[in-house]
């Protein structure tokens, strides 16, 4: 049985005045025991400290956005996992499509980054997911199996990789993926990680939607099979949005 996960990523939102939500979220779900369900939140590096603390003996647990692949070095500007650890996070973003494109990041780039977190000891939430072209040019399958074989690198345990499913179309666009379309990309990543890494494995790691998720059709994704939870841009900066969706999965 696959622990459920509610991941927020605020990307490049929110200063100190946004950590009220952190404490927000923290105090609505202080008990760790009474659930089965992950919440994360990955606020921007600046804040992960002061997230980390806040978070703290609760529920809720902390994630950065991105890392790089070295544990240290002349990397101007960047960050390394075992810094993110230090934080108190235990978790991180690789792999999102606005970093694929913003900063040309290959699947190669991601795979690293990927090692470099479990090095590390974090989880990695590792995002893929089609273009609009992609898709309208049917090879949506196809880029997901590249994407799948390029970025996840051998060795996981299961637990400390969790798939995000992100049609770069949906993303921040209100246009979420149909139910049809999520379970078929949902079943087939399943299924290329069972072939791939043995059914113990490939079971065991949780697979998240992620595009436009909102209160309103957080319940409707979450009845999909293969669908562990979401990763959440915008609807996870007010405690107000994300708590219903964190509710749909309790
Ligand atoms: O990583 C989460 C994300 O890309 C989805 O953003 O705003 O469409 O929920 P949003």
């Amino acid at each position: 049985m696959r622990r459920k996960m509610a991941a927020g990523n605020w990307k490049m939102n929110g200063s100190s005045a946004a950590l009220g939500v952190i404490s927000e979220l923290a105090a609505a779900h202080a008990d760790s025991t009474d659930t089965d369900t992950d919440i994360v939140i990955c606020p921007p590096a600046p804040l992960l400290f002061r997230a980390s603390e806040l978070a703290r003996s609760s529920a809720l647990t902390i994630g950065a956005q991105d890392c790089h692949s070295a544990p240290s070095g002349a990397f101007t500007g960047d960050i390394a996992a075992p810094m993110i650890a230090d934080t108190g996070a235990t978790h991180v973003i690789v792999g999102h499509s606005e970093r694929r494109d913003a900063y040309h990041e290959s699947n190669s780039d991601v795979r690293a980054k990927t090692m470099a977190a479990w090095d590390a000891g974090l989880t990695a939430i590792l995002c893929i997911g089609e273009s609009a072209a992609t898709r309208e040019a049917g090879n949506t399958l196809d880029i997901i199996a590249e994407q799948l074989s390029g970025s996840v690198p051998d060795g996981t345990t299961g637990g400390n990789l969790v798939v995000a499913y992100e049609p770069v179309w949906a993303i921040g666009t209100g246009a979420v993926a149909t139910t049809a379309q999520i379970n078929e990309v949902h079943d087939f990543i399943r299924t290329r990680l069972i072939q791939r890494l043995g059914d113990e494995v490939g079971t065991a790691i949780r697979l998240l939607y992620g595009g436009s998720v909102k209160p309103g059709n957080a319940t409707e994704i979450f009845q999909c099979a293969n669908v562990d939870g979401a990763l959440v841009g915008g609807a996870s900066l007010k405690a107000q949005d994300f708590t219903p969706i964190i509710h749909a999965l309790i």
